[in-house]
């Protein structure tokens, strides 16, 4: 059972094994280094810090190891999600379980309307997590694969009119 939280000042050895070279292959950036992970889980503090909080970035956890990292991003029109896992807890369901909570926070807690996704198109892998977690493909642009999810429709609300 995976478990979200917070990060704290003690995750950063956690950050730079998660964020290695296999894992960030399909990001576009470098793999973190010890000093980018220190600045990290201080600039995440901050941000959780913020009100309206516009970035949520939780730590995915299980039995209490750090394993991965999924975000919310509002700081943009329409919510996006984005996750990355330790390389050696791929393939457990952990990420599509992690997707799915930070979907559950988007529509519940927050009562956001939609919240996209995407992934390089080399990366069938992330797309198989957001069809799992309920995604629908919504197209490709520029080398990168679309997805949106939108709330189920409430069920048994209202008066019926049978
Ligand atoms: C993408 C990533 C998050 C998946 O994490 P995960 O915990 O292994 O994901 P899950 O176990 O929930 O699901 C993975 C699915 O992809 C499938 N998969 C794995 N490699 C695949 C491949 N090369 N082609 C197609 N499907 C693949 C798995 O079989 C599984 O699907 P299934 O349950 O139907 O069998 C993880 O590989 C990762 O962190 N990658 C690096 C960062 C990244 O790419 N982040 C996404 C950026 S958009």
């Amino acid at each position: 059972m995976i478990e979200l939280r917070e990060l704290g000042p003690g995750d950063a050895g956690a950050l730079l094994r998660i964020y290695s070279a296999e894992s960030t292959r399909y990001l576009g950036r470098a793999p973190m280094d010890a000093d980018e992970a220190r600045h990290r889980v201080r600039d995440v503090a901050a941000a959780a810090a913020q009100s309206p909080r516009a970035l949520y970035v939780l730590g995915l956890a299980v039995d209490g190891d750090l394993l991965g990292v999924v975000k919310l991003h509002r700081d943009r029109p329409v919510a996006a999600v984005s996750y990355i896992l330790r390389a050696d807890a791929w393939g457990r369901g952990y990420a599509t379980e992690g997707v799915r909570r930070i979907v559950a926070l988007a529509f519940g807690h927050l009562g956001l309307p939609q919240v996209r996704a995407r992934h390089r198109a080399d990366n069938p892998a992330s797309g198989r997590v957001l069809l799992k977690a309920g995604f629908v493909p919504t197209g490709e642009r520029g080398g990168f694969m679309t997805y949106s999810i939108r709330p189920p429709r409430a069920v048994g609300r209202g008066v019926s009119r049978c």
